[in-house]
């Protein structure tokens, strides 16, 4: 049957999921007349404001105004001051789940049981979250295959850059076997930052300032962000099954100030490389490590917070895709972008 309307719960409503709000109750009409359907929110469930759960619809300029304010969902009607993520994914009238709560780098949890609970329940899944992906893919994968619902996830890689379904779906069959790509936008403005002439202390702080950079920014300047980018296109190109055993990872703390000077003086950039190949054997090579680029390599002037990846196919030879790898709204359009592909899924 033909679905022009889909019931969304949206898990986790910071920043990336209030853009999407946003995003949809901009200009419905239009909303409907470019995308051919209609979104209705119907709960949303968020560790630190609560609950809330209208099957009928929640209106969009509550949740807009919604004051960031511990228990805040308390003061709607059907609202909780408590998070109620598992009756909601499992049991409310929503065709969706949009995953988008805080990464854990360590578990992937809680993603990973929220999207478990929702592909088992017959609940398309989309998230924003690497976690689900680096630590769980291919048990969701088919755990969606198996209950015929579709698991997305555009958002995770290059943000509303469309890079997954860019290499999956345009690039199919060009036999893709090489990527090469900045993957992290803090990292690379902070290597701006210092061929200008600043330290790393100043850059990152500078990164910090502009709302670049986390309070804690170990998991950007160490690699371990890109670590798990890798994993996760490398997984999806290759059918891989990469965990982080398998990735090297050194991240851009191994420069020196001095190193990236001298580069720039010999009309090089240093740059963090997040980087997978195939062999011949069809074994993969993965790794993330600073990298010395001359100035004729695609991605040498790739600077500031745009991110960038360089596929090779044996087709085409190399083919640049970059843009923004962050940005509230840039991820929203990423799930919005994986509504779309839920809607194609369903009206086949
Ligand atoms: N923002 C971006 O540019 C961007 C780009 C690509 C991917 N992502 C990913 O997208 C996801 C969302 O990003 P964001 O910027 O919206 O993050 P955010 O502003 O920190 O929002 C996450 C929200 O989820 C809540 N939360 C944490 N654990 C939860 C749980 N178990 N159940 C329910 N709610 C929970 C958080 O509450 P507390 O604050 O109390 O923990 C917070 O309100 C993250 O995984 C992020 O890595 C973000």
């Amino acid at each position: 049957m033909y679905k022009i309307n889909y019931n969304i719960a949206l898990i986790g409503f910071g920043g990336v999921n209030r853009a999407l709000v946003n995003i949809i109750s901009i200009n419905p009409e239009k909303f409907y007349r470019e995308m051919g359907f209609n979104i209705c929110i119907v709960a949303v469930s968020d560790i630190f404001l609560g609950s809330v759960y209208s099957p009928e619809g929640i209106d969009l300029d509550l949740l807009n105004e919604l004051p960031v304010a511990k228990g805040a969902f308390a003061s709607l009607r059907n609202g909780n001051a408590k998070a109620d993520n598992e009756d909601i994914i499992k049991n409310s009238n929503a065709d969706i789940i949009v995953e988008a709560t805080v990464t854990d780098s360590v578990t992937g949890q809680a993603a990973i049981s929220h999207c478990r609970w929702a592909l088992a329940n017959g609940k398309h899944v989309s998230t924003t979250n690497k976690g689900p992906l680096a630590f769980a893919e291919k048990e969701l994968i088919d755990l969606a295959l198996k209950n015929n619902v579709s698991f997305e996830y555009e958002g995770v890689v290059m943000s509303g850059t469309p890079v997954l379904r860019f290499a999956d779906k345009l690039m199919k069959g060009s036999e893709i076997n090489k990527f090469t790509g900045i993957m992290n936008g803090t990292a690379n403005y902070v290597l701006g930052l210092v061929e200008q002439g600043q330290t790393f202390t100043d850059a990152i702080t500078s990164a910090q300032q502009q709302g670049f950079a986390e309070a804690d920014p170990s998991a950007d300047v160490e690699g371990k962000d890109v670590m798990l980018k890798v994993i996760v296109l490398a997984n999806r190109l290759w059918d891989a099954n990469l965990t982080q055993d398998d990735v090297k990872c050194e991240g851009i703390t191994s420069l020196s100030e001095v190193m990236i000077k001298e580069a720039v003086a010999e009309g090089q950039h240093w740059k963090l490389i997040g980087e997978a190949s195939k062999k011949d054997d069809g074994s993969i090579i993965a790794s993330v490590s600073p990298k010395k680029l001359d100035l004729l390599h695609p991605l040498s002037g790739i600077n500031g917070v745009v991110n960038a990846i360089t596929f090779t196919s044996g087709m085409l030879g190399d083919v640049t895709i970059s843009g923004p790898g962050a940005g509230r709204t840039e991820t929203a359009y990423a799930i919005l972008s994986d509504i779309i592909a839920i809607h194609q899924h369903v009206n086949v």
